[in-house]
């Protein structure tokens, strides 16, 4: 079987834990494509070339201990503009979505460019203040400088002109603002559940 869950949205909106719970659920594959890009900004971060990078990423890179960080994401988010380090990814992640059994995948352009045919697209958000408290919560740190790193990121992502982050015409919109997660997880996996029958959720 062949079935793609295409889930985009801002920074620390919730969907790396919507997309591992409804991988969890269904025994589909999970890719986290923002770690792609964490591990090409990491090597540029390095003083490497980002497109040499992005073209001989290899699984050691994506299991660095350092990529998680505000400063890796800023990387990745600045190694994202670049065309060709986009179209050295895109492969990957296209055969990663069609791969048997189903696939999860969770970034910025999933259901807009890399597979607008995913038969379930999800758009996540929350609100500035309660994304950065979330990542906050993770990372450490302090309030005000934690949103404006999120504002700052999500404002590259969304202004580049190589597939920038936006929710796809046909997505499912999934504020999580007032949300549980667990409420978020419900309702992504029954509308998961609805197209694998082949009705409306
Ligand atoms: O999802 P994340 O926060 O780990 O992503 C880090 C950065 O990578 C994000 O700010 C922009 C970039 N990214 C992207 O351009 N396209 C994706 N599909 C995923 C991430």
């Amino acid at each position: 079987m062949i079935f793609t869950v295409a889930i985009d949205g801002p920074a620390a909106a919730g969907k790396g834990t919507v997309a591992r719970a409804v991988a969890a659920r269904f025994g589909f594959a999970h890719l986290d494509t923002g770690l792609l890009y964490r591990a090409v900004g990491a090597r540029a971060a390095a003083g490497e070339d980002p497109v040499a990078a992005a073209r001989d990423l290899a699984p050691a890179d994506l299991a660095r201990g350092d990529l998680r960080s505000l400063e890796a994401g800023q990387w990745a988010s600045r190694v994202a503009v670049l065309p060709e380090v986009r179209a050295a990814l895109v492969d990957f992640q296209r055969g990663f979505a069609r791969r048997a059994g189903g696939a999860v995948l969770d970034g910025r352009d999933i259901g807009t460019v890399i597979y607008p045919e995913a038969e379930v697209k999800l758009y996540v958000t929350a609100s500035d203040e309660v994304r950065a408290e979330r990542r906050r919560q993770e990372t450490g740190g302090e309030a005000a400088a934690v949103l404006a790193d999120l504002r700052a990121r999500d404002a590259r992502d969304a202004a580049r002109d190589a597939a920038p982050m936006r929710p796809a015409p046909d997505a499912v919109l999934l504020d999580t603002t007032e949300l549980t997660i667990d409420a978020a997880v419900e309702r992504a996996v029954s509308l998961v559940d609805a197209a694998l029958r082949g009705g409306p959720a």
